[in-house]
C-alpha cells in the first residue's frame, strides 16, 4: 500500500477559461507534488497535463474503448498520460441516476486500461438519520468491487464522501470519520480479503479545518470540491497534508 497521503482537487464545473487562466498562473508554479491529483472539468485538461502534480478525469466512460459521442474512454485518457478516474460521485449517483452496477463497470473497465480509481461511497442525510450508514456503505462498496481481484484492488482509493457533508459546511467529526474508515477496511477484509484499504474523506474540507482532520489516523489524503477551486486555500490544504507530511 502506498503510505503518502494524497489530495484530490475535484473542479467540477465551476471554473470557466477565464478563471481556469488566473488559477493555473498559481497553481502551475507552486504545487510540486504527485500526491495532489488535480481532477479539472474535461475540456480543460490540456492545460493542466504535463505539471509537476497529477491530473485525474471526474469520471470515465463504461467501456474502455469504443465509439460513444460525447464520453471519454479510460484507453483515451491514458493515452494523454492522465492515470487516475474518480467514480461513483455522489453527484453522477443523484443526477445523472448512476447505479452501483454501472459504478462497477466502470471501475473494472477503469483499472483494466491501468487507470488508478477514486471510488466515492457515502450515505445521504436521510440514510444517516435513519441509521442506515453502515448497510448504504457495504451494499456500495461490494457492488461496486465485485469481481475485482486482490491486483486490481490495488488500484483502487476509497473516498468516504458523506452526502450531507458535500458542498454544505457540515463537516462530519473527526470520529465518525475514522470510525467509518475503520468500516470501509472491515468490509473490504471481510468481503474481499482485502486488507489496508486507503480510504480518504471528502466533504466541506477547507483551509480552515483541514488541520483538524489531518489528526485522523487512518485516513489517507482528502477530497477536496468546493475549496479546491480557490488556487490559495487549495495551497493552503496542500501544505498541511502533502508537503508537511
Ligand atoms: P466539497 O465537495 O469539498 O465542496 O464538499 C467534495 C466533493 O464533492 O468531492
Amino acid at each position: 500500500m502506498e503510505t503518502k497521503k494524497i489530495v484530490v482537487g475535484n473542479l467540477k464545473t465551476k471554473m470557466d477559461i477565464n478563471d481556469i487562466s488566473k488559477y493555473l498562473k498559481i497553481i502551475n508554479e507552486q504545487v510540486i507534488d504527485k500526491e495532489v491529483i488535480i481532477c479539472p472539468t474535461s475540456i480543460y485538461i490540456p492545460y493542466f497535463l504535463k505539471q509537476r502534480y497529477s491530473v485525474g478525469l471526474q469520471n470515465t466512460f463504461v467501456n474502455d474503448e469504443g465509439t460513444y459521442t460525447g464520453e471519454i474512454t479510460p484507453k483515451q485518457a491514458v493515452s494523454m498520460g492522465i492515470k487516475y478516474t474518480i467514480i461513483g460521485h455522489s453527484e453522477r449517483r443523484i443526477h445523472l441516476d448512476e447505479t452501483d452496477e454501472l459504478i462497477n463497470r466502470k471501475v473494472i473497465s477503469a483499472i483494466n486500461s491501468n487507470m488508478r480509481v477514486i471510488l466515492c461511497v457515502g450515505e445521504t442525510l436521510e440514510e444517516k438519520q435513519l441509521l442506515k450508514t453502515d448497510m448504504v456503505l457495504r451494499r456500495q462498496l461490494v457492488n461496486a468491487l465485485n469481481g475485482l481481484s486482490i491486483d486490481m484492488l490495488d488500484n483502487v482509493t476509497i473516498a468516504y464522501e458523506p452526502v450531507w457533508a458535500i458542498g454544505t459546511n457540515n463537516v462530519a467529526s473527526n470520529k465518525e470519520i475514522a470510525r467509518t474508515a475503520n468500516y470501509i477496511r472491515m468490509i473490504l477484509h471481510q468481503n474481499r480479503g482485502y486488507e489496508n484499504m486507503r480510504v480518504i474523506y471528502g466533504g466541506s474540507v477547507n483551509e480552515q479545518n483541514i488541520k483538524e482532520l489531518n489528526q485522523i489516523e487512518n485516513i489517507s489524503g482528502f477530497l477536496v470540491g468546493g475549496a479546491s477551486n480557490d488556487a490559495k486555500k487549495f495551497l493552503k490544504i496542500i501544505e498541511e497534508v502533502v508537503v508537511n507530511q
